[in-house]
């Protein structure tokens, strides 16, 4: 299999939907029978919660240390062709205990490195900051995945962003890209938030996915049940949209490969229930 593309969801801001994109994004392109691997990458581990892990010794942290392959820390979930790589609190000494470690914004991409051809994709959910793990995930991807919300200063935030994206370009990464930008939480009801969305267009054109994600209180309730959205509520508006910008995200990739278009979307997802998404038994689970 060909090296996955690695996509860092990223926004310096918090509560933006970051770990949401990413979570419902692994999971869509999992209904869809790719190979699927979401790398939890905030020490507050919401990602790997979201997926109901269970509770490991071993998480993100210790490979980016060395300690053990990430192969190692991987684990299944309730979905066959997704898989996690949790993190957990001790990621909160990774900015303090990298500072002075050799080439310590190449340490997930050096982790990476041996199981990139196991997957399609590589999803990592990032942190709230532009600190040295989210470095980390910028250096190691192919492509930043912006989730924004509508709101005052949402524009200045994604400028220092894109700021930060060409640095990393300009010396650790030259070939990350901008996998473009997804409008999150949206509510057309909200003339700020209408505005904020023409502003963003008008900037970045074809780079902002024509999908949007509505505010939805689905999308909201499925972490705590340990679902995805797809398993949670399949019919729900917040799937339906993950689904639609998963299918955009899909024919974007097909086309800049020159492959024919046609029924991108996850089959699976759309003609079964949740409950026959299930994997049933899984085997990676380690504990
Ligand atoms: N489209 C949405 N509709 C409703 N609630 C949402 C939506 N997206 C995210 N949320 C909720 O908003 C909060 C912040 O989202 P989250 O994805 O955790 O943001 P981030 O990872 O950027 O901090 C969470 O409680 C999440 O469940
Ligand atoms: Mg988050």
């Amino acid at each position: 299999m060909p090296a996955a593309r690695i996509i860092a969801v990223a926004n310096q801001k918090g509560g933006v939907g970051k770990t949401t994109t990413a979570v419902n994004v692994a999971a869509c392109l999992a209904a869809s029978e790719r190979r699927t691997l979401l790398i939890d990458l905030d020490p507050q581990g919401n990602a790997s919660s979201a997926l109901g892990e269970v509770k490991t010794p071993h998480h993100v942290y210790s490979a980016l240390l060395g300690e053990c392959t990430l192969a190692e820390v991987v684990l299944g979930t309730d979905l066959e062709y997704l898989s996690l790589v949790p993190a957990g609190p001790d990621l909160v000494g990774a900015e303090i205990e990298l500072v002075n470690s050799e080439e310590r914004e190449r340490k997930l991409e050096l982790a990476l490195a041996s199981v990139v051809d196991r997957y399609e994709y590589i999803l990592i959910d990032c942190a709230p900051s532009l600190g040295i793990l989210t470095i980390n995930a910028l250096t190691a991807a192919d492509s930043i995945l912006v989730p924004l919300q509508c709101e005052y200063y949402a524009l200045e935030g994604l400028a220092r962003l894109l700021e930060t994206t060409e640095l990393v370009r300009g010396s650790l990464n030259p070939e990350l890209a901008l996998e473009g930008i997804v409008l999150t939480m949206v509510d057309l009801r909200n003339n700020l938030s209408r505005q904020v969305e023409a502003e963003v267009r008008e900037h970045f054109g074809e780079r902002v996915f024509q999908t949007r994600i509505p505010r939805n209180v689905r999308l909201s309730e499925a972490p705590s049940h340990g679902l995805p959205i797809l398993l949670y509520d399949i019919h729900s508006r917040g799937a339906v949209a993950y689904l639609q910008l998963t299918e955009e995200l899909l024919t974007a990739h097909a086309e800049s490969q020159g492959v024919s278009t046609s029924s991108q979307t996850a089959p699976a997802a759309s003609a079964t229930s949740g409950e026959s998404l299930r994997s049933g038994g899984n085997d990676e689970r380690t504990a």
